[in-house]
C-alpha cells in the first residue's frame, strides 16, 4: 500500500508537470476541473472550521471520502461521500471530472461513488469545502449557482445551515441515517427525517418504517418533546416552496458548534462544543431511554436495561456482529425445516416468560395448547408461539424489539412464550435424550427465568423511576441551565421583605435538568469547596453569567415533592444579605441547588488571612457586621418563616464583588429536614466555636443561638482572630480573652493590629460590648436581632453591661484548625459537623 501511495504521488506529479490545470494544491478549499484529491491530501474550508479527505473509522481497513471538524484531534466525521462504497486499495483519489460531477475513482478509472448529476456538461464548475462544512458544485462565473450539496444528501449528522426535508416533486425524504456502528458508515437501521405528510414535525423510524419516536409539532419556538430546544440559541425555519419543505437552522452565537446526529444506538442527539471548552458535551438525546428505541438489539437481542451491555442474544442465538447489536442475534444452529439433511430430530421448544413482543403476531383458533405447539411445528416460518384462552398466537421471521419485564401491565407478561429452537440447543444443557423432554422444559423453566430476574428486576426499578417522573412532569418542565437567562427571569426581584403567600403564586423556581447542570459544570470538574451539605461547584452559563452549584448530599431524608416545596419556600426569601436562590435540580436521586456566583469567596478567606486581612479595613467591617445582622434578622424575623440558620460562621458569609456579605446555607436545616423551631433535636449540626453551649451540649436550638453564632463572628472581625485555636497567655479562646481584656479596660487590644487607630474609640468598644452581650452563657440574656440591630445603628443609647460568655473559662470546645481551602464559594476551614447527640 505504501508503494502505491509513493506511485500515486508520482503520478501526480508527473500530471502535473504536463498539465499545470490539474494539480491541485493541498490544504486549499476548492477543487477545480480536471483536478484531484489523492488520498493524502485534503481539502480544508477557508476559515480552517472542517477538512475533506480520505479516512478510516477505527480500526477499520475502509477508506472513506468524508468531512471533519478540522479542529478536533478525534476526527468526528459530519459527512461520508461513499459510505455504502467502502474501498481499501491506496490508489484512491477525488475527481471533479470534465462533466461537472465529481467522481471518486479507485484503481484511477473505476468509478466507485459519484454525484451523478445528469446535467448539460459544464467546463465553469468548482467544487468548493465551504466553511459551514457544505461541499458545493457550484458555477465558476456565477458562484450562488449550486449544482450539488453535501447539504442535501446527509449522512448522519446535521449542520447548521443543512437541511431536513423532502422533496415534494419525487416524495423523497432526505434522512439522516445512523452508522451501522462506530466502524460502519454503512446505512444503519435508525434514521429520522421530516413527516412526509407535510405536519413540522420529524420522526425517529426504524428500518425507514416503523416510527417509534416524534418530536412533537413545531410551535415556533420548540418541538413539545424536546423541551431543550426551546432557548433561543437557534434561529430554526421551516421552509415550504412548491418543490420542497425542510427543517433549516443556524445557531445566533456563531462560536458555537453543533451538531445533530442519528447515532448507531437508535438516539437522535444534540453535541454542542462551546467556544474554549474542551470537550464536546450532549446536549440532549432522545429518546429518552434506551428502552423505547424500537429493536435496539435486533433480531432475537433482548434489551434488558443494563447501560454497560444491554442487549443479550436468547438462548440458542450467538450475536451477529461484535459491536452492531442493531443486526441483532442468529442461530447458532439452523432448524430442522431449514436444514432436513443435516438435522434429523424434530424443533423444540425454549419456555420464556416476561418477555415483550412485538405486536405483529398472527392469531389462530386453537383447542389447547398442544395444538397451538404443533401449529407452529408445522409451520416452517412460524418462531414463537403462545398460547392464551383466547386462542393461539404465533410470530413469524425474525422478532425484534424483545424486551425483558417484570411489570403488570405488559404483554404477555404473564404469559409464557415458547420459542423454536434447534433441538440440538436444548439438549446441549441438559444432556437429555428426547424422552426427558418434559423435564428438560421444567429445568429451563427454572434455570432461563432466574439468570434473566436478576436483569429484569433492574429494568423494573428503572421502570419505576421513570415513572414516577412521567407522573410529575418532570420531563416536561425541566429547564436548560446553560442557556438560561436569569435576568429575564420572574424571580430576580427586589429585596423587600414581602408576604410570603402573596408571591406564591407568582414566583417560580426554575427546575433544571441534570444534563444541563453537568455541562454547565463540565461534569462537575471545577470544585469550589465543600460546604456542611456536599460539594459546591463552579459552573458557567452560555452568556457567561458565573453560577455555584451546590450537590446536596444524599443523607437529606426528604422526598422529592418535599424537597421542591422547600426549596421554593427559600427561593422566596430574598434580601440583599442572602445568597440568591437561582434553581434547583432534582433527577437521578440527585439534588442540586444553584445559587449566584460570589466572586469574592467568602469572609475567612480574607478575615484569617494574614495579608489579604489588610483589604479589610474598620469602614468595610463595620458594614459587613451590619449586613450580617440585617440578613439574620430577616431571617428571624420578617422571613415569616422564622428560619434558624444553625451555622452561622465566616465561611457561610461570601462576599460579592463589593465586599457586601450575604449569608449562604440559610434554610438548609428546613431541607435536610429537622425543621421544628425551638425545639431540640438529636442532631445536632453546626460548628464548634460558634455553636451556643445549649446548643453544642443539649442540642437546644432558638434564635437565639444564632445570635450567639453573630456575638462570635462580630468578635472574630473586630479582632481579626479566630474563637477556636485562639492561642494567648491565660485564655483558652477569643470570648474568654475577649471578657478579661474587657474587665481590665483593655479592650482596645482586642483590635485586629492591621487596622491601625480605630477611626473611633466609643464605636469599637461598642461593637465588643455588643459582640460580649450576644455569646453570654444564657439565651434568655442574650439580645435578639432586632435589639442587636437597633444597637448597631442607635449609636448613643446606653447598653447594658455584658455577663460572663459562654466557654470563657475551662471548656474549650476543641480545635477545628484543619487547613485553609482557597475555595470561592463556601470554604472548608471550619467543617460543619453533624453528630447524634448521645442521650
Ligand atoms: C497535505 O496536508 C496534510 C496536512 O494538512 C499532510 O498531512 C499531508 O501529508 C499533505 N499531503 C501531501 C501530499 O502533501
Ligand atoms: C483495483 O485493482 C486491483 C488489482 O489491480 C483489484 O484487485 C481491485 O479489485 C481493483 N479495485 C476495484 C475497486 O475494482
Ligand atoms: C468551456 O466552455 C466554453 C464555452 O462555454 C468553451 O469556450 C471552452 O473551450 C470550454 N473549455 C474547456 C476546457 O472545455
Ligand atoms: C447568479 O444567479 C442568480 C440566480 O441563480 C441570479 O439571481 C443572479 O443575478 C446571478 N448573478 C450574476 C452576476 O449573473
Ligand atoms: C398522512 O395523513 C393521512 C391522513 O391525515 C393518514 O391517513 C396517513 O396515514 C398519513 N401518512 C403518513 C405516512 O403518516
Ligand atoms: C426492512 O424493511 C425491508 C423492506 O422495507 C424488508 O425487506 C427488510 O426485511 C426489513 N428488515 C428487517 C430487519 O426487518
Ligand atoms: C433565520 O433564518 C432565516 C432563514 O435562514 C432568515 O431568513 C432569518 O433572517 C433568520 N433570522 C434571524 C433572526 O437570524
Ligand atoms: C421548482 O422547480 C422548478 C423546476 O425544477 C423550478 O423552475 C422552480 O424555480 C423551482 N421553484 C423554486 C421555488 O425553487
Ligand atoms: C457566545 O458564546 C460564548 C461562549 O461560548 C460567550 O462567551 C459569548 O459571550 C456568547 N456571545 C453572545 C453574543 O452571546
Ligand atoms: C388438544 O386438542 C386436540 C384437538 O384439537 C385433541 O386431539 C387433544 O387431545 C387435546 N389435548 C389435550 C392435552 O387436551
Ligand atoms: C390473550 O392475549 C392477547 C394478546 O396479548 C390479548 O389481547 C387477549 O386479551 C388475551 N386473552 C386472555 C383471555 O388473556
Ligand atoms: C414475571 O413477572 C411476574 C410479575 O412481576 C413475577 O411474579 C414473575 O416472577 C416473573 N417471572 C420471571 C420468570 O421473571
Amino acid at each position: 500500500m505504501h508503494d502505491m501511495t509513493k506511485w500515486s504521488f508520482f503520478l501526480s506529479l508527473l500530471l502535473c508537470i504536463f498539465n499545470t490545470r490539474t494539480c491541485f494544491s493541498n490544504g486549499s478549499d476548492t477543487l477545480s476541473v480536471g483536478q484531484s484529491l489523492s488520498v493524502t491530501q485534503s481539502l480544508i474550508s477557508e476559515g480552517r472550521t472542517f477538512e475533506l479527505g480520505f479516512f478510516r473509522p477505527g480500526a477499520s481497513q475502509n477508506i472513506y471520502l468524508g468531512i471533519w471538524y478540522k479542529n478536533f484531534a478525534d476526527k468526528i466525521i459530519v459527512w461520508v461521500a461513499n459510505r455504502e462504497s467502502p474501498l481499501n486499495p491506496a490508489s484512491l483519489k477525488l475527481e471533479l471530472s470534465p462533466d461537472g460531477n465529481l467522481v471518486l475513482l479507485t484503481n484511477f478509472t473505476e468509478t466507485v461513488w459519484s454525484t451523478a448529476l445528469i446535467s448539460p456538461i459544464l467546463n465553469s464548475t468548482e467544487a468548493i469545502l465551504l466553511d459551514n462544512g457544505n461541499f458545493v458544485i457550484r458555477d465558476v462565473s456565477n458562484t450562488s449557482i449550486t449544482y450539488w450539496q453535501s447539504f442535501d444528501n446527509p449522512t448522519d449528522t446535521w449542520l447548521p445551515g443543512g437541511k431536513l426535508g423532502i422533496n415534494k416533486q419525487t416524495g423523497q425524504v432526505q434522512r439522516l441515517i445512523s452508522w451501522k456502528n462506530s466502524e460502519d458508515p454503512a446505512p444503519g437501521m435508525f434514521s429520522v427525517g421530516i413527516d412526509p405528510n407535510g405536519s413540522i414535525q420529524y420522526f425517529i423510524e426504524w428500518n425507514r418504517s416503523h416510527r417509534y419516536w416524534s418530536s412533537g409539532v413545531w410551535n415556533g419556538q420548540g418541538f413539545t418533546a424536546i423541551p431543550e430546544m426551546r432557548v433561543n440559541i437557534y434561529n430554526f425555519s421551516v421552509i415550504s416552496n412548491e418543490n420542497e419543505s425542510y427543517f433549516t437552522y443556524s445557531l445566533s452565537n456563531t462560536s458555537i458548534l453543533s451538531r445533530f446526529v442519528m447515532d448507531s444506538s437508535g438516539k437522535m442527539m444534540q453535541w454542542l462544543w462551546l467556544a474554549g471548552s474542551s470537550q464536546w458535551f450532549l446536549y440532549w438525546s432522545q429518546p429518552a431511554d434506551q428502552a423505547d428505541v424500537y429493536a435496539a438489539c435486533g433480531a432475537f437481542g433482548v434489551f434488558g436495561g443494563s447501560t454497560t451491555s444491554p442487549c443479550k442474544c436468547i438462548k440458542g442465538f450467538k450475536p451477529f456482529g461484535q459491536n452492531d447489536w442493531s443486526s441483532g442475534c442468529v442461530r447458532e444452529s439452523p432448524l430442522q425445516c431449514q436444514n432436513k439433511e443435516g438435522n434429523r430430530k424434530k424443533d423444540e421448544f425454549l419456555k420464556m416468560s416476561n418477555l415483550t413482543l412485538p405486536t405483529n403476531s398472527k392469531a389462530h383458533e386453537a383447542a389447547n395448547a398442544t395444538r397451538c405447539e404443533l401449529d407452529c411445528l408445522g409451520s416452517c416460518s412460524c418462531t414463537v408461539f403462545a398460547y392464551n384462552n383466547s386462542g393461539c398466537f404465533v410470530w413469524e421471521g425474525d422478532l425484534v424489539n424483545l424486551q425483558q419485564q417484570a411489570g403488570e401491565g405488559v404483554s404477555w407478561a404473564g404469559a409464557d412464550i415458547y420459542i423454536k429452537l434447534a433441538a440440538a440447543e436444548l439438549q446441549v444443557e441438559n444432556g437429555a435424550g428426547k424422552g426427558n423432554k418434559r423435564r428438560t422444559r421444567a429445568i429451563l423453566a427454572v434455570v432461563i427465568p432466574v439468570t434473566l430476574i436478576t436483569f429484569g428486576l433492574f429494568i423494573y426499578c428503572c421502570y419505576l423511576r421513570k415513572s414516577k417522573l412521567h407522573h410529575k412532569g418532570e420531563e416536561d418542565t425541566s429547564e436548560n441551565l446553560l442557556f438560561f437567562d436569569f435576568d429575564t427571569c420572574p424571580n430576580s426581584t427586589n429585596n423587600v421583605p414581602s408576604s410570603v403567600d402573596n408571591r406564591r403564586k407568582n414566583v417560580e423556581l426554575p427546575l433544571f435538568s441534570y444534563e444541563s447542570v453537568s455541562a454547565v459544570t463540565e461534569q462537575f470538574s471545577h470544585k469550589l469547596g465543600e460546604g456542611g451539605f456536599g460539594p459546591v461547584y463552579k459552573g458557567k452559563l452560555s452568556n457567561g453569567v458565573e453560577v455555584a452549584v451546590k450537590r446536596l448530599s444524599k443523607r437529606s431524608g426528604q422526598g422529592l415533592e418535599e424537597f421542591r416545596n422547600e426549596t421554593m419556600v427559600i427561593a422566596r426569601l430574598q434580601h440583599r444579605n442572602l445568597v440568591r436562590l437561582l434553581g434547583c435540580c432534582i433527577e437521578r436521586d440527585e439534588k442540586i441547588l444553584i445559587y449566584e456566583y460570589m466572586p469574592n469567596k467568602s469572609l475567612d478567606f480574607f478575615l484569617f488571612d494574614a495579608n489579604k486581612r489588610q483589604i479589610l479595613d474598620w469602614g468595610s467591617r463595620v458594614r459587613i457586621i451590619e449586613g450580617i445582622a440585617q440578613g439574620l434578622l430577616y431571617l428571624h424575623r420578617y422571613s415569616r418563616l422564622r428560619i434558624i440558620h444553625r451555622d452561622l460562621k465566616p465561611s457561610n458569609i461570601l462576599l460579592d464583588s463589593e465586599m457586601n456579605p450575604k449569608i449562604s446555607d440559610f434554610g438548609m436545616a428546613r431541607i435536610f429536614g429537622d425543621s421544628e423551631t425551638e425545639a431540640n433535636t438529636k442532631k445536632i449540626a453546626g460548628t464548634y466555636g460558634y455553636m451556643s453551649p445549649e446548643y453544642a451540649m443539649d442540642g437546644l436550638f432558638s434564635i437565639k443561638s444564632d445570635v450567639f453564632s453573630f456575638g462570635v463572628l462580630l468578635l472574630e472581625i473586630v479582632s481579626g482572630r479566630k474563637n477556636t485555636g485562639f492561642y494567648h497567655r491565660d485564655s483558652l479562646n477569643l470570648l474568654g480573652h475577649a471578657w478579661k481584656s474587657w474587665n481590665s479596660s483593655r479592650a482596645l487590644d482586642l483590635m485586629d493590629p492591621v487596622l491601625g487607630d480605630p477611626p473611633s474609640t466609643s464605636v469599637l468598644l461598642r461593637h465588643i460590648n455588643i459582640g460580649l452581650l450576644c455569646v453570654q452563657e444564657s439565651p434568655a440574656d442574650r439580645p435578639t436581632m432586632s435589639d442587636v440591630f437597633s444597637m448597631i445603628v442607635n449609636e448613643h443609647a446606653p447598653l447594658p453591661a455584658p455577663k460572663q460568655p459562654a466557654f470563657a473559662t475551662g471548656r474549650n470546645m476543641g480545635d477545628t484548625s484543619s487547613s485553609t481551602s482557597s475555595a470561592g464559594f463556601p470554604s472548608v476551614n471550619n467543617v460543619t459537623v453533624t453528630m447524634m447527640d448521645a442521650r
